[in-house]
Formats: structure tokens, sequence, C-alpha cells
């Protein structure tokens, strides 16, 4: 039977979120209904809300969650009702150019539900193509992961978005390997992500750089051996003295603006690598010297989704969780309700969370 939940919703550009009751159909084939347990709030559902990704409001936000398969549509066999997941966007086709080139974690086909979830009769756009700050959510059911169920809701779901972001960013897109130099521009979630990401990956020196000291000390926590607060000084010259004047080999941009983009293209070492995972908007561009990105080699990437294989990479990195050598728990500023994404949003432009999480 459809039915009616409880969900946070993006109106209108730049107009604070409400709590509505929306309509979800029951899964048709090849989707799921899933019982969200847990949803990080992520700098990108704010992006959504501000307008910065595209106009298709309104918007049913989160994207960062764990919860219980509900029940699943026709032909579904890889997941079963009563399984923790954890939902991904990056449910993968198999069958695009990239698929068939062994390169999966490129997708360009990704599948979202079929069915849409609506307000009123209205059709939502499901904040990347999830939409969990919601009671329930339907997801096509290659959006959802199995992993164990040991972990708790409240820190898995942060692997299906953020932690995974920054996590890969330094070791899928950035390679970072045993004994590398590495900055991360931005040490909010997905900042401090890509530290732990470089931590477990063996680097030697991690610098960590943000405007805010109380952000700086986190970094630490999770592996940084450096810190530099970008509201003083050079950061680009500091990074070269850290690095006997060399720069660093992997430098990771997490804010997503030109000027931090500038500071990592000229922090790094010749041959060295530049990771974009920040998300601009569109209306923001770089202009560096050609002859700079000539003759300082290397390469420019940007990461998606930390170039993630969510069936290859959930379960691994809720492993290492399990273990105790990946503490994902330290990611969890706070535990919230439904009703308190908006202040969360607040709380996130001023400063004060890593992630605070809907707990339902
Ligand atoms: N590429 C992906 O797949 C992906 C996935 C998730 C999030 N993101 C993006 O990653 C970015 C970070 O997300 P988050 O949730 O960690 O956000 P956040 O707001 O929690 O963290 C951003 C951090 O950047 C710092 N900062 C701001 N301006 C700075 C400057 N000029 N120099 C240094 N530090 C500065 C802030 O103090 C804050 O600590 C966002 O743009 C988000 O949309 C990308
Ligand atoms: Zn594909
Ligand atoms: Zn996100």
């Amino acid at each position: 039977m459809p039915q009616q939940v409880r969900a946070v919703v993006a109106k209108a550009k730049g107009e604070p979120v409400t709590i509505e009751t929306i309509d979800i159909p029951d899964p048709g084939p090849d989707e799921a209904v899933v019982k969200i347990q847990a949803c990080g709030v992520c700098h990108t559902d704010l992006h959504y809300r501000e307008g910065a990704i595209n106009d298709e409001f309104p918007f049913l936000l989160g994207h960062e969650a764990a919860g219980i398969v509900e029940s699943v549509g026709e032909g579904v066999t890889s997941v079963e009702v009563g399984d923790f997941v954890i939902l991904n966007w990056r449910a993968v086709c198999g069958d695009c150019r990239s698929c068939n080139r062994g390169k999966p974690q490129l997708c360009f086909n990704t599948h979202n539900a079929a069915q849409k979830m609506t307000l009123d009769g209205q059709e939502l756009s499901p904040a990347l193509g999830i939409g969990a700050f919601a009671e329930k959510t339907l997801v096509h059911a290659g959006q959802c992961t199995k992993v164990s169920a040991d972990a708790k809701p409240e820190v898995a779901g942060l692997i299906g978005c953020g932690v995974m972001a920054g996590l890969g960013a330094a070791m899928n897109t950035g390679e970072v390997g045993r004994g590398d130099s590495v900055a991360v521009f931005g040490c909010g979630g997905v900042g401090d992500a890509a530290i732990a990401g470089a931590h477990l990956a063996g680097a030697s020196t991690i610098i960590a750089v943000d405007l805010d000291d109380k952000k700086l000390e986190w970094a630490k926590e999770f592996g940084a051996t450096h810190t530099i607060n970008a509201g003083s000084g050079d950061v680009v010259a500091t990074i070269q003295e850290l690095t006997d004047g060399n720069g660093v080999d992997v430098a990771i941009e997490a804010v997503g603006l030109p000027q931090t983009y500038e500071q990592a293209f000229y922090a790094r070492d010749l041959a060295g690598t530049v990771v974009l995972v920040g998300v601009p908007n569109p209306e923001m561009k770089i202009e560096l010297p050609l002859i700079d990105v000539f003759g300082r080699g290397g390469s420019l990437k940007s990461s998606w989704y930390g170039d993630c294989l969510p069936s290859r990479d959930f379960p691994m990195l809720i492993d290492l969780y399990l273990q105790g050598r990946l503490d994902l728990e330290r990611f969890v500023t706070e535990t919230i309700s439904l009703d308190d994404v908006e202040e969360a949003f607040h709380k996130m432009e001023a400063g004060e969370v890593l992630r605070s999480v809907v707990v339902i």
C-alpha cells in the first residue's frame, strides 16, 4: 500500500526547509522502500536548498543514510526485507561504456527509482536520487548496499556520502601511498575523512588547512600532523616550509572555492596531484597561467563520491570501523531529529559541527 511519511522538503531557493507529509508508492520492479534509521546532514543538502545544484524544487533532502529494507519490488535479488543497508548514489548500470571497460566506479548511467515520491501530487526531486531526511524513502534496489548490522546506523550512514567522498578522494582518486605528503583544504566532514584516508594509506605528513581553529583541533584527531589557519599568513609558503620547500604530493580541496583550489594547485610538489572534492557553485571560475598547468606536470583530478564502488568499499570500511581502525564515531558531533535539520544547516554554516546526524 502507498504510504505517507514525514520528511524534510526544500520548497524554494534559499527558503528554510519544512517538515511535510509526503507520499511514497509501493516499490515497483527493481525498487526498494527503506525505513530510514539515520541520515547525516551534508553540505550538499545545503547546496540544494540554496539552488546551487539545480532548480528542480521541491527537493526531498538527505542522502547520507542507513536503514532497514522494508519492502522490495519485482525482480529484486540483491537485497532482502530486513537487510541493514547504507544508501548509495552510485547504483551502477553494468552496461554503459565505463562499466563495460571495467570501470564501474565511473558509471555514466547510475540507477535511481523509476517512480516518484510526491508532495500534494507534485513530484519531489530526492537529493542525489535518495531523499532520506524521511521516515522512509523509495530507491532503486542497487542503491542499497548491505553491511554488517553490528554497525550503529548513525555512523554507518556517513559512509553513504561525505565520509566516503573524503576517504576515497585520498585513497582512490589521489592514490595516496606510504610516506606521501598530503594537504587537505577544508576540515569539515569531507576534509577530515580525507585526512583519515591519508592516514590509513600511510601518508607521513598530513597538513590540515581551515579558517577555524576548532576544526583544526578536530583535524588532528583524524591524523593531521600539522595544521594551518588559512586566515593567518601565506598558506602555500607555509606548506612548502613544512615539506622541505617542495610542496605536497597530493593536495585535496574539500571546500569548493576558487581560492582554495588555487592554493591546492600551488601547494603541491612538481608532478603532484590536485584532487577537487569540494562542490563549486555554477558561477565560479578559475584563472591559472597555462604555463603553470603545463610546467608543474602531475595531474588535476576531480573526485565524485571518492571514486567509490559501494559494493566493494562500504562493507570494507564498515569492517575497518568495527575493528577499531577507522573512527567513524568521531564524525558525529550531535544526533538530532527530523525537525532540527534547518537548525543543523545554521550550525554547519557557523562551523559548530562536523556532522549533525538525524536519528529516527
Ligand atoms: N565530491 C563529492 O562527491 C562530494 C561529496 C560530499 C560533499 N562534497 C562537498 O565537499 C565540500 C565539503 O563538505 P562538508 O560537508 O565537509 O562541508 P563543511 O561545511 O562541513 O566543511 C567545509 C570546511 O571548509 C572550511 N573553509 C571554508 N572556507 C575556507 C577557506 N577559504 N580556506 C580553508 N577552509 C575553509 C570551513 O571552515 C569548514 O570547516 C562541500 O562543497 C560539499 O558539497 C563533495
Ligand atoms: Zn554503467
Ligand atoms: Zn553529501
